[in-house]
């Protein structure tokens, strides 16, 4: 039976990799839900790939996914939930509100909109949600305070959606620090930790995003 995998921000970095892998295998359809396509993503055949350009950070989710219903049939379902913003790498007090409400629309909103979209309209099928969260869901790192929340508030969304949900299946799945744009921000940022992240680029530290997709999947599928 063919599997269907919807990918948030599957143009770039690890969710490309995710994408790229899955896309291997021709029972696998994939969905990417991101803002872009990469090249390769442009050649890929409409019968094995889906791209719902929708951008997370504006109110035009829950009207976009409708056409979900229309791309599903009798398949698995597995939600990677991967898109996620790390910026502004700021103090507090220096936060504004635009900021604010990215953050939460890009790691949060999104996240709660599609797994209740899942959950409402697919509950008879097989369900799997993956969500990459982080070290810094459960580790306080100082002017990631927008980062760190919001994968904390998704680990213990996926959490109590476990409770709920038995009969579905939920991950929350640290990645570790991978050699993505997202690790080239954290280094351009001035903050208390940063050496830290640099050594890790400089000593040869940060795993391939598609070695730890491979490590995902083999957990998952
Ligand atoms: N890299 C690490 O070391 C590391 C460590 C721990 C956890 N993680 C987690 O791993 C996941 C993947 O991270 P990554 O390193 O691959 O990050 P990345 O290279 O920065 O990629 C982020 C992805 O999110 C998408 N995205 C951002 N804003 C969006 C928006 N408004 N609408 C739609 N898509 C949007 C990006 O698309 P655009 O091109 O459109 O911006 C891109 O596809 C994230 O959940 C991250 O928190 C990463």
């Amino acid at each position: 039976m063919q599997k269907v995998f919807i990918i948030t921000g599957a143009n770039r970095g690890l969710g490309k990799a995710f994408a790229d892998i899955l896309i291997q295998n021709e029972n696998h359809f994939v969905i990417s839900i991101s803002r872009s396509q990469s090249d390769e993503q442009k050649t890929y055949e409409p019968e094995n790939f889906y791209f719902l350009k929708s951008d997370l950070s504006e109110n035009t989710l829950e009207k976009n996914i409708q056409v979900l219903k229309g791309l599903i049939a009798n398949q698995d379902i597995y939600f990677i939930n991967n898109a996620s913003i790390i910026e502004p790498i700021t103090k507090i007090e220096h936060l504004d509100e635009n900021a604010i409400d990215k953050t939460i629309s890009v790691n949060i909103k999104s996240t709660m909109l599609i797994t209740k979209y899942l959950l409402r309209n697919f509950s008879n099928h097989k369900l799997s949600f993956v969500n990459i969260s982080s070290g810094a869901a459960n580790r306080a790192i100082s002017n990631w305070s927008l980062y760190c929340a919001s994968k904390a508030f998704v680990k213990m969304f996926f959490d109590v959606a476990e409770s709920e949900y038995e009969q579905h299946r939920f991950f929350n799945i640290d990645p570790g620090v991978m050699d993505t744009n997202m690790q080239k921000s954290i280094r351009e940022n001035d903050f208390p930790d940063s050496s830290n992240f640099k050594n890790l680029q400089e000593e040869g530290k940060l795993k391939s995003p598609k070695d730890v997709a491979l490590e995902i999947l083999n957990t998952v599928l």
